[in-house]
């Protein structure tokens, strides 16, 4: 009757024992292995890391950290390196201001710290783009300071092993308390990236695999049987769905396509795009063409192409019905440029005009296909 004993406290070890055996290997991470032969994790790879894995997965960051390490070996060189290329090589990670952030970081930290990050999570945090979380874990990774790194997969251990009844975000407090209890003074950087990969695997937010789990006996949320309860959160606000128009406008010569700069400033802010009306149509019906026209430039004959771009960001759901134009040689307005089918790889343009290229594309198909027939 193993339920009704007092639960043994979670204990850093057992997870450490697990993670010996069951860590990921990811091109940022030195595995146990290295770390015990003394080997000592890069801090510029830590912090690219941590940056890119905000609000990103892992599956998602593997190619840009390998490409950002190809490009830029060390800081000094990321720190040498033009913002713009720096959002060239960033364009579909989304969130840019990180990439924006990365660039204010590398120059902060070459000007002021002599090309060395500093060692603490306090001192981290003073640095551009570097919060509560990144700091944390930057510290623990690359310096071994025993400081609680707590991010959602972390929260949602938390909550389970300690069966925690505050919903989020008002049980961060006392979920940080925990895991700071919880993390050991040797190996805390291993600890923390450990409650990573449980969170990533064993601990998922559905069906947790608890008969597999290091804290299994240890997790009040398993002993009581409703783990997937766990965390608490408060009711999600739905997000609203804005609409607008996006104006492909192609060269006849060569097929390039007519791109301009976002402002510095907001969503999205210094990146390419095909030119478009704002997002502020509140729904499809009022959304206003004649409006959004005045935002397209002048003088070209646009037709709606078929299907609707439709893209996720934070706080708002967002439609785009896309428009397609063929223009002459010269340039349709004074702000922007042709970029060639080749330059367009490179060019620093967020998932959402990728979409809308996509679409011309497969209207382009089409049309193909159907001359063909
Ligand atoms: N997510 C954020 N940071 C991570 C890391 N260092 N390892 C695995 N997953 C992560």
């Amino acid at each position: 009757m193993t339920k009704t004993r007092p639960a043994p406290d979670p204990s850093a070890s057992s997870l450490l024992v697990w993670y010996d055996r069951h860590h990921r290997t990811l091109p940022w991470r030195l595995s146990p292995a290295d770390l015990a032969e003394g080997q000592r994790p890069d801090p510029y790879h830590v912090w690219l890391s941590e940056i890119m894995l905000q609000q990103t997965t892992v599956g998602a960051v593997k190619a840009y950290f390998e490409k950002f390490l190809t490009l830029w070996p060390t800081l000094a060189d990321l720190a040498s390196a033009p913002e713009e290329d720096i959002l060239k090589a960033w364009a579909g990670l989304g969130y840019y201001s990180r990439a924006r952030n990365l660039k204010k970081c590398a120059d902060h930290v070459v000007l002021h710290h002599n090309g060395r990050f500093p060692e603490t999570a306090k001192a981290l945090k003073e640095l551009p783009g570097i919060g509560d979380y990144t700091s944390a874990a930057i510290a623990a990774i690359a310096f071994d300071e025993p400081v609680a790194v707590v991010d959602g997969n972390i929260e949602r251990i938390t909550a389970r092993l300690y069966r925690l009844q505050e919903v989020l975000p008002k049980a961060k407090k006392e979920i940080k308390a925990k895991v700071a209890e919880l993390t050991p003074s040797e190996r805390p950087g291993d600890f923390a990236q450990a409650m990573m990969d449980l969170g990533a695997s064993l601990c998922s937010p559905k069906k947790p695999a608890c008969a597999l789990c290091p804290f299994s006996g240890a997790c009040l949320a398993e002993r009581a049987g409703d783990q997937e309860s766990y965390p608490r959160k408060a009711p999600k606000k739905a997000k609203p769905t804005r609409y607008g128009a996006a104006f492909l406008i192609r060269r006849n010569s060569d097929q390039a396509l007519w791109l301009r700069k976002r402002p510095g400033k907001g969503l999205l802010a210094s990146m390419s795009e095909v030119p478009g009306s704002d997002w502020s149509g509140k729904s499809a019906e009022n959304f206003d063409l004649t409006t959004a026209l005045d935002h397209a430039p002048e003088g070209l004959d646009f037709h709606k192409l078929d299907g609707q771009v439709i893209h996720t960001f934070t706080h708002f759901h967002l439609v785009l019905d896309v428009y397609e134009a063929i223009s002459k040689e010269a340039a349709p307005t004074d702000i922007g440029w042709w970029s060639s089918a080749q330059e367009l790889a490179n060019e620093a343009l967020p998932t959402v005009f990728r979409k809308v290229l996509a679409l011309g594309e497969k209207a382009e198909e089409e049309r193909r296909e159907r001359q063909a027939k």
